[in-house]
């Protein structure tokens, strides 16, 4: 049974918190970018590069429709998947807890690095992600049945924390 999906902006830890978090309730875990990579059998940079990023959200639809129907415990989605109309109407429906990871701009910029595989911030990764941020926060906000800031924290803190405040408990 899908318990619990994550919804956030790049950066915000919603793979390290998934695993947490599906670690302390013995479940499943699933994170739709790496489904997406082993089901193309490329990097997202390269599906980027190749098709644009239509091309990725088509194939990211189907990726994360399939997956919200599927038997994982604990799913995080790709950062713009919100952006997908069926999408934003499958992820009530499936009746999980949806949780909103909140974190600050200096917080991300240390999480992602200088490692390149995120297509979407790879000219200026500040202004781009203050930007998608900026247009995604309400869609987030609204699509979330608990939100939890990331900062300075570790995964399992996190999880822990959300584990209470959620009421959850190990299957
Ligand atoms: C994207 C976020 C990425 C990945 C792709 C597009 C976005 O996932 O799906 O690069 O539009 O925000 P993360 O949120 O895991 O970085």
């Amino acid at each position: 049974m899908l318990r619990a999906i994550l919804i956030g902006p790049p950066g915000s830890g919603k793979s390290s918190v998934g695993k947490a978090l599906s670690r302390e309730l013995s479940t499943s875990f699933a994170d739709t970018d790496e489904l997406i990579a082993e089901r193309e059998g490329k990097s997202i940079p390269e599906i980027f590069s190749e098709s644009g990023e239509p091309g990725f959200r088509e194939i990211e639809k189907e990726v994360v429709l399939n997956a919200l129907k599927s038997n994982y415990g604990v799913l995080a989605l790709g950062g713009g998947s919100i952006l997908i109309p069926e999408v934003r109407e499958a992820i009530p429906a499936s009746r999980a807890q949806v949780i909103f990871l909140r974190v600050g701009i200096s917080n991300v910029l240390a999480r992602i690095g200088a490692k390149g595989d995120r297509p979407l911030l790879s000219a200026d990764p500040e202004t781009q992600w203050r930007k998608i941020f900026e247009e995604r926060e309400h869609i987030y906000e609204e699509l979330a049945t608990v939100e939890i800031a990331t900062d300075n924290r570790k995964p399992f803190e996190v999880a822990r924390d959300l584990v209470v405040r959620m009421g959850l408990s190990r299957a």
